[in-house]
């Protein structure tokens, strides 16, 4: 597949850049306009950050184990992205609560119905520098992003937020400094790399639900990395080879944490530490990574 321009397959929405294919005006349209309800479940990252395996755990945290929904239904309309093109398809509006969905909008982007309703928020985070690698490889496979180029070009890209959704640091500024925290449950990555069962048993407390230890553990030995892998309704396997194609990078490519380590040079990590330092010199909230 011959890759375009950033002018021809993005558009630019409240500044950022977004995949103009997958948003057309009127999802977005569509986005702004929705009424949200205060048992709604709302997963929020920047791109690349656990979004898919959030889709896999939350909904089987709310079926209670039962496997039905993520073995039948593919990720994105089992927790739909409210801001793309499929979203207005779902019937969204008679879909029975909790309703579960994924945005990667900026808290600021988030419309009135939101500020209004406060849902329940799950506040994902990745260190930026797996951010980035798991970016570098997705953006060479994916055909409705613009090609990487070198580790060099896509870095800078990165630290300015010319790729899609715009700069990591502002988005995870913009939900860490939300007001609503007491709806809002600000997980790592690494911490469900690190213990998935805990983890699980973290996100089934915030949303209110208790989960017997069998159970608990059903749902994490299901959403392993190589368990997960294997779920055709969860690894983008459904998307047409012109789309992504997984023979240059898989979707669930490797699963880890540090494998930035396998990429950047010692240039690279020091660029990256530098403009991390300066962008996050006013932060106070407690990363994992640092
Ligand atoms: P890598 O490219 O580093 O492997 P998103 O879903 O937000 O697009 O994020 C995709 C990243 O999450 C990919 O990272 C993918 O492999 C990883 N991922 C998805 N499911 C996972 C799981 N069950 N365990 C660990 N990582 C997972």
């Amino acid at each position: 597949v011959q890759k375009m321009t950033e002018a021809e397959l993005y558009s630019v929405y409240k500044g950022l850049y977004v995949p103009a294919h997958l948003h057309p005006p009127d999802s977005l349209k569509y986005c702004e306009d929705f009424t949200f309800r205060p048992d709604d479940i709302l997963i929020v990252t920047f791109p690349k950050s656990g979004t898919t395996w959030m889709q896999e755990v939350v909904p089987l945290i709310v079926s209670e184990g039962d496997l039905t929904p993520v073995l039948t239904v593919p990720n994105w309309d089992r927790v739909p992205w409210l801001e793309e093109h499929r979203a207005i398809l779902l019937n969204l509006e008679q879909r029975a609560s909790p309703r579960i969905f994924a945005t990667h909008f900026h808290h600021h982007m988030m419309n009135e119905s939101y500020f209004k309703t406060k849902p329940r928020v799950l506040y994902v985070m990745r260190n930026p520098k797996d951010v980035f690698t798991s970016s570098y490889h997705y953006y060479g496979m994916a055909s409705y992003l613009v090609n990487p180029g070198t580790p060099d070009e896509f870095m800078e890209k990165f630290l300015d937020g010319k790729i899609m959704f715009g700069s990591w640091f502002d988005h995870v500024k913009s939900w860490i400094n939300a007001e609503e925290k007491e709806s809002i449950l600000y997980i790592f990555y690494e911490e469900m790399i690190a213990d998935l069962k805990g983890s699980v048993e973290k996100i089934a407390k915030f949303l209110g639900k208790s989960l017997s230890p069998d159970v608990t553990e059903k749902i994490a030995d299901h959403c392993v990395f190589k368990n997960m892998k294997q779920n055709k309704m969860s690894n983008f396997s459904l998307v047409p080879e012109e789309y992504m194609d997984q023979k240059k990078s898989e979707f669930l490519r490797k699963g880890i944490a540090g494998d930035w380590k396998n990429l950047f040079t010692e240039a690279q990590e020091q660029r990256f530490n530098a403009v991390y330092k300066d962008k996050m010199k006013d932060v106070t909230f407690k990363f994992m990574w640092d």
